[in-house]
């Protein structure tokens, strides 16, 4: 038995749905650990197509309990239409879904303070995806956020709410000139929610420490990737959480001591929705191609990807900040009929020559990638399960990889469904 980290290596988006679906039907335990409904997971089986945003992509295979750990901010309201959709496909979660009640809650003021200010960022914003993401960390670390089981008692969290909204109204008028909200407003709003999501509540360390004792195996399932990290990623065009291997350990009270397999997931080339720098986004044909091809277009937002190469630089930083010990890599099947596919290789920076990801804005701006050509193939991998049936070339794009990163992969993925894997 083990436990296992799935971690997006890039800027999010990289099939991590998919992986974790197929991965379930090994796990006794499917555990989120950060980040909310900005995630947009997309499973694929049995002609049914499914964008999970806060349930773990666990809950379609296998019997795995699933956990929404205490890293997580959780929109009530968002989550019961997620149980509601995944009940009316016939899946129960009664006794194999459990809440954390020391996840912090997304009130609807922070999906509006989030907007508004976007809104006031101008050229600057970060593009956000508008869940109310940020605002609802801040309110964490600021030691006024409201946990799940501070949902159980109405009477307190009246009193919390209405604290908050002395601070949060006097924003809406002064700075944002907005309207002011009202606790009976707020109130009414959680009422249903909370009705629902009681049941699930509870203490899911306790939960997970005893599945440790047990012997039973856990998948932590990453949302966003490594490069929006609120510590290592482009910041300030990040994200708020840590989608990394150690915000894996702080958002489910999972000791590092106890993760066995910290996998990274990463497509054949890369892409990124949202503001902020990327080294070998492609903004003529080439990207378009990638992006029609790869069917590029947000799962939460419906907003067009960015598309680019694969980027070994920043992959190989993304390696070392994880501790990845395996790999997976998706949407080989993309690549299907290219000439050629370039990687980049190294960086230059004001006309010095780096392999080392810089950690400053101003220079990753400056990035000019060096790219390497390997050769394409023409015909096509979609849906291929067995190494053997590859191309010599497609082989070979993949061996370069691993050897640039040196962390092998374990699973090649060559379509969006389930069974469209190689496992090596
Ligand atoms: P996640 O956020 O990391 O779970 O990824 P998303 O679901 O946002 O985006 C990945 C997209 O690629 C989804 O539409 C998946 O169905 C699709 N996908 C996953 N793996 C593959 C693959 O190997 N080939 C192709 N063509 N599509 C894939
Ligand atoms: P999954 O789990 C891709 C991006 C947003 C924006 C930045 C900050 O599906 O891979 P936020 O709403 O988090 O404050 O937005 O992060 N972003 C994602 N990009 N995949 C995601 O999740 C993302 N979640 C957030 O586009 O650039
Ligand atoms: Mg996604």
């Amino acid at each position: 038995m083990s436990t296992r980290v799935v971690i997006g290596a890039q800027w999010g988006d990289e099939g991590k749905g998919k992986i974790v679906d197929l991965l379930s039907a090994e796990a006794d335990f499917v555990v989120r650990f950060q980040g909310g409904a900005n995630a947009g997971h997309t499973l694929k089986f049995d002609d049914k197509k499914v964008v999970l945003h806060l349930i773990p992509s666990g809950i379609f295979n296998g019997d795995a309990d699933c956990v929404i750990g205490n890293g997580v901010v959780i929109d009530p309201v968002a989550l019961v239409e997620e149980i509601k959709g995944v009940k009316e496909m016939g899946f129960s979660l009664e006794g194999r879904f459990f809440i954390s009640q020391t996840a912090h809650v997304i009130l609807p003021y922070h999906k509006l303070l989030d907007q508004l200010k976007e809104k006031r960022r101008g050229g600057d914003a970060i593009g956000t995806t508008g869940r109310g993401i940020g605002p609802a960390y801040v309110s964490k670390v600021s030691r006024i956020g409201i946990r799940m089981i501070d949902l159980l008692d109405r009477e307190s969290l009246r009193t919390k709410i209405d604290q908050n909204l002395k601070d949060i109204n006097f924003a809406l008028e002064n700075l944002y000139e907005e309207p002011q909200l009202s606790t009976d407003d707020l109130m009414a709003e959680l009422d249903n929610a909370i009705q629902t999501l009681e049941p699930f509540i509870c203490n899911t360390t306790n939960l997970l420490h005893e599945g440790i004792r047990d012997d039973r195996s856990i998948l932590l399932e990453g949302a966003q990737g490594t490069m929006l990290d609120v510590d290592h990623g482009t910041y300030p065009y990040v994200t708020s959480s840590s989608p990394t291997s150690g915000g894996a350990c702080i958002g489910s009270g999972i000791p590092p001591t106890a993760l066995d397999k910290v996998m990274g997931i990463t497509k054949a080339y890369c892409t990124r929705v949202g503001n902020g720098p990327f080294p070998t986004e492609l903004l003529g044909e080439t990207g378009d191609e990638l992006r029609k091809k790869g069917a590029e277009f947000g799962a939460t937002t419906g907003r067009p990807r960015r598309c680019g190469w694969l980027d070994l630089v920043a992959l190989k930083y993304v390696v070392q900040i994880n501790g990845m010990n395996e790999l997976t890599l998706t949407k080989m099947d993309v690549m299907d009929g290219f000439e050629e596919i370039k990687v980049c290789t190294s960086y230059k920076i004001n006309g010095k020559e780096t392999k080392v990801f810089p950690l400053s804005l101003d220079e990753v701006e400056k990035i000019e990638p060096v790219y390497t050509t390997l050769p394409g193939w023409k015909n096509s991998i979609e849906g291929v399960t067995d190494w053997n049936k590859l191309p010599s070339t497609a082989q070979s794009y993949i061996r370069f990889v691993e050897d640039y990163l040196n962390v092998k992969f374990t699973i090649i993925s060559t379509g969006p469904k389930r069974n469209e894997t190689i496992r090596l």
